[in-house]
C-alpha cells in the first residue's frame, strides 16, 4: 500500500487572526495582572480539557505565584463547528476546590452553554472564589450571558483552529490563532 503524506497543518491555513508574537505578548499581560490580583493567595487554575491547555501552559509560566493545576472534561452534543448546548461532565476535579481561590482558565468563549454550566459546576463546590479567564472571546456567538473576568481577544465571527482549538480533532497544534481553508470545513474528517 503506498504512503499519502498529507501536507502539513499550516497549508490548510486562509489566514492568520492572532500570531505567535501578538499571543505571547497578550499571555505576558494578562499574567501580569493575575499575578496581581492574586498576590499572597494561592490558585487553583481549572482548565477545561482539550483546547486550553496550551493557553494554561504559557499563562502558568506568566504567573511566578503558588498554582496548583486541575482539569474538567466535557462533551458538547453537537457537530464539530456548533455547540449544541446540552452539556455532559466526561471527568471531574480530582481534589476539592472547597475555600479554595479557583480560576477558570478557557480557549474560547463562543454561546457561553459550556462555560455557564462549568461555572455553575464550580461554584456548586464552594470555591472561596471563583473568577474566569478566556482568551478568546465571540461576543456575537453569545447565547447564555456570562461573566469574563480576563479577557484575551475579542474576534470576529468565525470558527477559528491552532494554539489549542481544534477542527475535527486537528489544528490544536498550530502555534497562532487562524482561520481554515473553506474547502477544509466542508470536508469534516469527522
Ligand atoms: P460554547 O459552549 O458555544 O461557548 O463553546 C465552547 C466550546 O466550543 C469551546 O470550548 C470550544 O471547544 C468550542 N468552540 C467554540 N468556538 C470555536 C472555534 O471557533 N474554534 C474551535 N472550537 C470552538
Ligand atoms: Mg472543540
Amino acid at each position: 500500500m503506498a504512503i499519502v503524506l498529507g501536507r502539513p497543518p499550516a497549508d490548510d491555513v486562509a489566514e492568520v487572526l492572532v500570531d505567535e508574537a501578538t499571543l505571547a505578548a497578550k499571555v505576558r499581560e494578562l499574567g501580569a495582572k493575575l499575578t496581581a490580583d492574586y498576590q499572597g493567595r494561592d490558585v487553583v487554575l481549572v482548565s477545561v480539557l482539550k483546547g486550553a491547555l496550551p493557553f494554561l501552559a504559557d499563562l502558568m509560566r506568566a504567573m511566578p505565584i503558588h498554582v496548583a493545576l486541575d482539569f474538567l472534561e466535557v462533551s458538547s452534543y453537537g457537530s464539530s463547528t456548533e455547540t449544541s448546548g446540552v452539556v455532559r461532565i466526561l471527568k471531574d476535579l480530582a481534589k476539592p476546590i472547597e475555600g479554595r481561590h479557583v480560576l477558570v482558565v478557557e480557549d474560547i468563549l463562543d454561546t457561553g452553554h459550556t462555560l455557564s454550566y462549568v461555572m455553575t459546576h464550580l461554584r456548586g463546590m464552594n470555591p472561596a472564589s471563583l473568577r474566569l479567564c478566556a482568551l478568546l472571546d465571540k461576543p456575537a456567538r453569545r447565547q447564555v450571558q456570562i461573566e469574563v473576568d480576563y479577557r484575551g481577544f475579542v474576534i470576529p465571527d468565525k470558527f477559528v483552529v491552532g494554539y489549542g482549538l481544534d477542527f475535527a480533532e486537528r489544528y490544536r497544534n498550530l502555534p497562532f490563532i487562524g482561520v481554515l481553508k473553506p474547502e477544509v470545513y466542508a470536508q469534516d474528517a469527522g
